[in-house]
């Protein structure tokens, strides 16, 4: 493995691509006789050597249960979990490890919210806002909660542009506003959302504030305590680590107030038939064995992109968002949706004379990976009228060529359709 040699000589180059995809195998690899172009960054991203190489060795040399055994294995498991608990408080600055509570992704992080803290602060008549830019898993958990609770679930509106109205959004916010909770990086618009201006606006009123950030993690620095954020969702395989594992910040104040989640071991403090009591935070909300092995390749993956550079990866995305704009502008009969000012390196489009799913599928003919559909997002589509979009998403390993070979296979698009 060559990171740390590579990384010298990132130093004097540009094209990030260049430098970084050799670490990620699957991008050597052939889709129907064609070089694979991987545009499906905010579905999932690839793995690079670095966190396969983790979980491998993990598997070969260090594998048993956490925080059980006093035996050597044990304890090396133990160490290197908490030890990525450790990175990803320090990836997000969080004051303390023990904000950080492993879930399985941002959906669980969200529900985990919502049944907890919103089970004992939200009730009757009580209002839950949210943006008309949600994922569904920053809709569903809240809908669910207000049907049990009997609270109303609320709407920040946006405009054509995909960015939202913080006017309206000021005036939504209220005395029954028990919680607001946005998304940070729009995964089907690609919008950047004011976050800061967000959380002022509703702490200004005593209102918390969970910001699901699938996908800004691999694209935005997250800075938790500079946000003031109350809780805060992560999704590991949006930013290269394993499917399955990501985790929840919140404020130390709120994980000590709120209920436990999911009933079971490691979650308490003792037990008997008559009474349980319960650990203190994390471990509350870890009930059962974790995912080992994925929350100590999520922090591997944190680890590589801390090395490569935040602001590194930022600069070259936003380069790459540049360029693809430009050249999806100039394909015929092509209107990108979602234009706000403030984009991270999502681009989805629609064609007028094709729809997306036939787009897809010539372009996996042609070896690209696109996402196309709702993207999990069907108010959004509903507000442009839409029933689906494609959906070109990059990443660090994503290069000018991988935006010219969309434009050629949308060429080919062309001749079929139009
Ligand atoms: N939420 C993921 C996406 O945007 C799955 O594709």
């Amino acid at each position: 493995m060559n990171l740390v040699m590579n990384i010298d000589k990132r130093e004097l180059l540009t094209d990030l691509s260049d430098l970084v995809r050799d670490d990620f195998p699957i991008l050597r690899g052939d889709i129907r006789g064609q070089q694979l172009v991987y545009l499906d960054n905010a579905a999932t991203t690839q793995k690079p050597l670095q966190v396969l190489d983790t979980i491998d060795r993990y598997y070969r040399q260090h594998n048993a249960n956490v925080h059980r055994g006093v035996h050597t294995l044990s304890q090396e498991a133990t160490d290197q979990f908490e030890e990525a608990r450790r990175i990803v408080a320090r990836y997000i600055n969080a004051s303390s490890e023990s904000e950080i509570v492993f879930v399985r992704g941002c959906t669980e992080g969200v529900n985990l919210v919502a049944s907890t803290y919103g089970r004992a602060n939200i009730g009757k008549a009580d209002e839950v806002l949210i943006s008309a830019m949600e994922h569904h898993s920053n809709i569903v958990p809240w809908q669910m909660l207000c049907e049990t609770v009997g609270a109303r679930l609320r709407v920040i509106p946006m405009n054509e542009q995909g960015e939202l109205l913080l006017d309206e959004y000021r005036s939504l916010l209220n005395d029954r506003t028990k919680i607001v909770a946005l998304v940070h990086v729009s995964n089907s618009l690609g919008t950047v959302n004011p976050v800061k201006e967000v959380i002022e606006a509703a702490h200004e009123r005593g209102i918390p504030v969970l910001l699901d950030g699938a996908q800004a993690m691999a694209h935005e620095s997250v800075n938790v305590q500079e946000l003031d954020v109350d809780f805060y969702t992560i999704s590991g395989h949006k930013v290269f680590a394993p499917t399955g594992i990501g985790a929840l910040y919140a404020k130390k104040n709120h994980l000590e107030n709120m209920p436990p989640y999911h009933g079971g071991g490691e979650m308490i403090r003792s037990v008997t038939f008559e009474k349980t009591t319960y650990a203190e935070p994390p471990a509350k909300f870890e009930a059962g064995t974790p995912n080992i092995s994925g929350a100590i390749a999520l922090g591997a993956a944190l680890s590589y992109v801390e090395k490569i550079g935040k602001e590194r990866i930022a600069e070259w995305e936003r380069e790459l968002l540049r360029y693809g704009t430009e050249r999806l502008s100039q394909v015929e009969g092509l209107k990108l949706i979602g234009t706000a000012s403030r984009k991270a390196s999502i681009l989805s489009f629609t064609l007028d004379y094709a729809h997306s799913h036939d787009i897809g599928t010539i372009l996996d003919g042609e070896g690209i990976a696109v996402r196309t559909g709702h993207h999990c997002t069907q108010p959004v589509m509903q507000f442009f009228g839409l029933s689906a979009t494609t959906r070109a998403s990059l990443a660090l390993y994503n290069s000018k060529e991988d935006i010219d070979r969309l434009v050629e296979g949308l060429e080919k698009v062309k001749e079929i359709f139009a």
